[in-house]
């Protein structure tokens, strides 16, 4: 097949906090398994992300804390690139709207495709009344507001959730213009606040409906081998556009973020909106990173302006309005751009901590899983399964604390790694660790070496169509074929009497384990890279072909020592 071209994106965490399990199970661990296959198929593979720094969230946190926003911002960029780095979520570069080194480049663009979607007429000014903070000094837009929720549920009822944020009801979903609350309270000094008149720059969404119509139907069934939307994302986008797309404002009253670039004494002291220079992060990003290896950074448009190239976001289901719906019409609006071929939305993950019922992650409640506390005992590689294997693709999952301990002892100790290891450890012990001859080939290992094949096919199937947990359920059903075929063909039995037998087997055996080491790469690449070295089989990079995965090592070859894979845990 020919080789294609890929933009892969990764939902930019919002730097006022650490990472949870949450968060990776939504939208990094699936865009770099989904990247690590892609380069596993030769295709050309860029992927971004970085931190979303600007906006209300991380002035509350800065406030919180009681140090400066910049800092604040800096400093949880820094401890999740470092979480991303100890899960192998590798991306080629992890910037910051407002760090160091990007903002520059971020502010211009984004004040760019501000500028021409203005010029373009898209934008409507708007003088209204918005909730103003008299002893804070300041208007409340997002999060400085609480209140609670004036939409109304299908069944005709009120929403009526009293904790409800000015930029989003945590109940019902809908999005919240917060003059509209009920009951509100300004989040900085809990005092009530007042209206006053502000004016901003609203985007007319509607102005889009008649094209994002037909092009989120046509991601029903894409062509050109891209996959097929989840429903979650396609029922949510088009239930919007059916009940009409409202303007948003794309300006706010804040002194954090990017300026808004218009010659207007009423944009002055005014910033964008963060949800309208979030998504333009993956765009500033990936110039910086042309930038800083060795081209101009202009050369982002290769990656964002050109047909050949295929934009895939990988988010959390509370980003699809901005992914699916927003961030599309912002780039039809500006015209230059290709639009996402692909938007890859998960559910979010609950916990359930043993004797304990299942709750939602809550970092003010202390209910997470966070990845720093996890690396400081445990691999990457049984994290990245577990949450592979329980991804939420399609509804909520729960991270069930016994059920991650029962899958890493069950499946990859006894299932994956006891294959690898007694297959190699016998391998050395009675074939002078070299792959023995293959031998005549009876129908049992006829069959399994096509049971191989066919499985390789599933999996790239379901990797084909971001179907990542049924990808590794496939991967798990090799592993465990492999040791059906050994306890079909007893070797320890063949090898007193008939030493031939028992070579072609082990031989079997061996490219049963480079298949899963290829296979398996992209889901646990530490785990891979270690079979690997155990095959001793060359990695470009750390890249295994994917079609290597069903090409013989040769009668000879000589193997490395056996490793632990993964070890035995208990509570
Ligand atoms: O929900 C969030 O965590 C946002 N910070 C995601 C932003 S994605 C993008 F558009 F930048
Ligand atoms: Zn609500």
């Amino acid at each position: 097949m020919a080789k294609r071209r890929y933009l892969v994106t990764s939902g930019l965490p919002y730097s006022n906090g650490r990472l949870h399990v949450g968060h990776v199970a939504g939208a990094y661990l699936p865009a770099d398994t989904f990247v690590r296959y892609l380069r596993a198929r030769g295709d050309e593979a860029l992927f971004v992300c970085g931190s979303d720094d600007n906006g209300v969230a991380s002035l509350i946190s800065a406030r919180k804390e009681g140090i400066p926003v910049e800092e604040l911002t800096a400093k949880y960029n820094a401890r999740q690139a470092k979480d991303f780095e100890g899960l192998g979520i590798r991306f080629d570069i992890f910037g910051g709207t407002h760090q160091p080194g990007f903002t520059d480049l971020h502010n211009r663009l984004s004040q760019e495709m501000f500028k021409t979607i203005h010029d373009k007429g898209y934008f409507t000014k708007k003088t209204t009344k918005q909730l103003y903070d008299v002893e804070a000094g300041q208007f409340l837009p997002d999060r400085y507001v609480k209140g609670t929720c004036y939409h109304k549920l299908p069944d005709g009822s009120d929403c009526g959730y009293n904790e409800a944020y000015g930029d989003q009801c945590e109940s019902c979903g809908h999005a919240i213009d917060p003059i509209g609350l009920i009951d509100p309270l300004s989040t900085i000094t809990g005092t009530k606040p007042e209206p006053r008149e502000t004016t901003h720059w609203y985007l007319r969404l509607e102005a889009f409906e008649k094209r994002l119509l037909p092009w989120l139907e046509g991601k029903r069934r894409p062509s050109d081998g891209d996959p097929a939307w989840r429903e979650t994302v396609l029922n949510f986008t088009l239930g919007q556009i059916k009940q009409g797309l409202p303007e948003r404002a794309m300006t706010r009253d804040l002194d954090w973020g990017v300026p808004v670039p218009l010659d207007d004494p009423d944009a002055a002291g005014k910033m964008l909106y963060v949800w309208f220079d979030a998504p333009i992060g993956y765009v500033s990003f990936t110039a910086a990173h042309c930038e800083r290896t060795g081209s101009d950074w202009s050369e982002y448009r290769r990656w964002w302006k050109d047909p050949d190239c295929r934009l895939v976001h990988f988010i959390g289901e509370d980003n699809t309005v901005f992914h699916a719906l927003i961030w599309p019409a912002m780039l039809m609006a500006e015209g230059t751009y290709q639009l996402p071929r692909t938007v890859v939305a998960n559910s979010f993950l609950n916990i359930k901590l043993p004797g304990q019922e299942e709750q939602k992650i809550s970092k003010s409640r202390g209910m997470a899983i966070w990845v720093e506390e996890y690396l400081k005992n445990l691999e990457p590689d049984p994290l990245r399964y577990y949450l592979t294997a329980i991804s939420p693709e399609t509804s909520r999952t729960a991270f069930d604390i016994d059920d991650f301990i029962a899958r890493n002892n069950g499946e990859l100790l006894n299932a994956l790694g006891n294959f690898v290891n007694r297959t190699v450890t016998f391998t050395h012990k009675h074939f002078d660790g070299a792959v023995p001859d293959p031998g005549e080939r009876g129908p049992a290992d006829q069959e399994h070496l096509a049971f191989i094949a066919a499985q390789k096919e599933k999996i790239t199937a379901c990797l084909d169509a971001c179907r990542f947990k049924a990808a590794l359920s496939e991967l798990m059903i090799l592993a465990r074929a492999g040791n059906v075929y050994l306890d079909l063909k007893k070797p320890w039995a063949q090898r007193k009497e008939d030493m031939a037998a028992c070579g072609a087997t082990m031989n079997i055996g061996v490219q049963t384990v480079r298949a899963l080491a290829v296979l398996m790469a992209p889901f646990m690449p530490f785990s891979a890279a270690k079979i690997a070295g155990m095959l001793n089989i060359p990695t470009d990079g750390e890249i295994l072909p994917w079609d290597s995965s069903t090409s013989e090592l040769v009668a000879g070859h000589p193997l490395a020592e056996p490793e632990i894979l993964f070890r035995y845990r208990s509570i």
